[in-house]
C-alpha cells in the first residue's frame, strides 16, 4: 500500500476511492498533488481486482479549487515552458487511465479542479457544487484543458461566456448544459457514486474499456472516422469470451459471469 501526503485512497471492493486530500487550501493542484494522482491512478489501472475509480475531494467546500496559485505565483516563465507546465496532466494522467472513472464534485470546481472534473468520464454532482474557469480574473487564462473540454461539454455561448466573466455555474445549470451527468444531494454524493462505480464495476472489464474509447473518440475525430473506429472495437469485442457468456447467459436468463477475456 503506498501512502499519499495529499491523497486518501481506499478500496471498495472493485472500486478504487481516491479524494483530494488539502483541505486547508480548497484541495489545489499542486505538482505533489499531480504526481500522487498519476502514482494512485497507475496503481488503480494496473491492479486487476479494480474496475472503476471515483474522485472527489476531502471536506465540504471544494473538489479542487485550481492549481496551486501560491506555487505559480513566482514562477519564471521560462520554466513554465521549460517544464511544459501542465502537459503530464494529459500524457501521464487523463490519457494514461484506460478504465472508467467517475468525477464525484463536492462543491468548488474552479479553474484547474473543473479541469481535472472534465478529465473524468462523467461527472456526477452534489447539489452545493460550483464550476467554473476564472482564470482570466488573474491575468492568466485556462491551461489544463478548460477551453477545450468546456467547450465540447456545453458549446461555445457558455464556455465562452464562463471563460470570459470567470462566472462560476451552479450544479442545476451544469446539468442542463450537458457538463454533468447527475445532481444529487451533498449528503449522498459519495454513496451514488460509489454505487454508479459498483455497477460499471461489475460489467466486463474489456467491455467498459471499449465502451470508454469508443465515446471518447466521438470528441477527438470526424463522424466517419469515429464510425470506423466503433465498428472496429465493436468488432474486437465479438473476439472476447465474455461476448458469448453475455449473449449466452441473455438467452438462458440468468447473470453473466465476466471473466475478462
Ligand atoms: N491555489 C492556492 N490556494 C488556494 C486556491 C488555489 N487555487 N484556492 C483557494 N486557496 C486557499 C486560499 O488561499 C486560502 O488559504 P489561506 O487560508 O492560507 O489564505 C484557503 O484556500 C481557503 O480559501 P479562501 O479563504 O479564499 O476561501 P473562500 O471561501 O473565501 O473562497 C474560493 C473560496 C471562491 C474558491 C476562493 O478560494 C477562490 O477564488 N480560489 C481561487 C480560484 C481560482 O482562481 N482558481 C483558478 C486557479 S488558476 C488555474 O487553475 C490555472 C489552470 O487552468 C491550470
Amino acid at each position: 500500500e503506498t501512502s499519499y501526503e495529499n491523497l486518501l485512497v481506499e478500496q471498495h471492493g472493485a472500486v478504487t476511492l481516491v479524494r483530494l486530500n488539502r483541505p486547508q487550501a480548497l484541495n489545489a493542484l499542486n505538482s505533489a498533488v499531480l504526481e500522487e494522482l498519476i502514482t494512485a491512478f497507475a496503481a488503480f489501472e494496473a491492479d486487476p481486482t479494480q474496475r472503476c475509480a471515483v474522485l472527489t475531494g476531502a471536506g465540504e467546500k471544494a473538489f479542487a479549487a485550481g492549481a496551486d496559485i501560491k506555487e505559480m505565483a513566482q514562477k519564471p516563465a521560462a520554466d513554465f515552458y521549460a517544464e511544459d507546465t501542465f502537459s503530464r496532466w494529459t500524457s501521464h494522467f487523463a490519457k494514461a487511465v484506460r478504465k472508467p472513472w467517475i468525477a464525484a464534485v463536492n462543491g468548488f470546481a474552479l479553474g484547474g479542479g473543473c479541469e481535472l472534473a472534465m478529465m473524468a468520464d462523467f461527472i456526477i454532482a452534489s447539489d452545493t457544487a460550483r464550476f467554473g474557469q476564472p482564470e482570466i480574473k488573474l491575468g492568466i487564462a485556462p491551461g489544463m484543458g478548460g477551453s477545450q473540454r468546456l467547450a465540447r461539454a456545453v458549446g461555445k455561448a457558455k464556455a465562452m461566456e464562463m471563460c470570459l466573466t470567470g462566472r462560476m455555474m451552479g450544479a442545476q445549470e451544469a446539468e442542463q448544459s450537458g457538463l454533468v451527468a447527475r445532481v444529487v444531494p451533498l449528503a449522498n454524493l459519495l454513496d451514488e457514486a460509489l454505487k454508479t462505480a459498483a455497477e460499471i464495476a461489475a460489467m466486463s472489464p474489456l467491455a467498459a474499456i471499449a465502451n470508454k474509447e469508443m465515446v471518447q473518440a466521438a470528441f477527438e475525430t470526424t463522424l466517419d472516422q469515429g464510425l470506423l473506429i466503433e465498428r472496429r472495437i465493436f468488432q474486437v469485442l465479438t473476439a472476447t469470451q465474455d461476448r458469448l457468456e453475455g449473449m449466452a447467459a441473455f438467452i438462458e436468463k440468468r447473470p453473466a459471469v465476466w471473466q475478462g477475456k
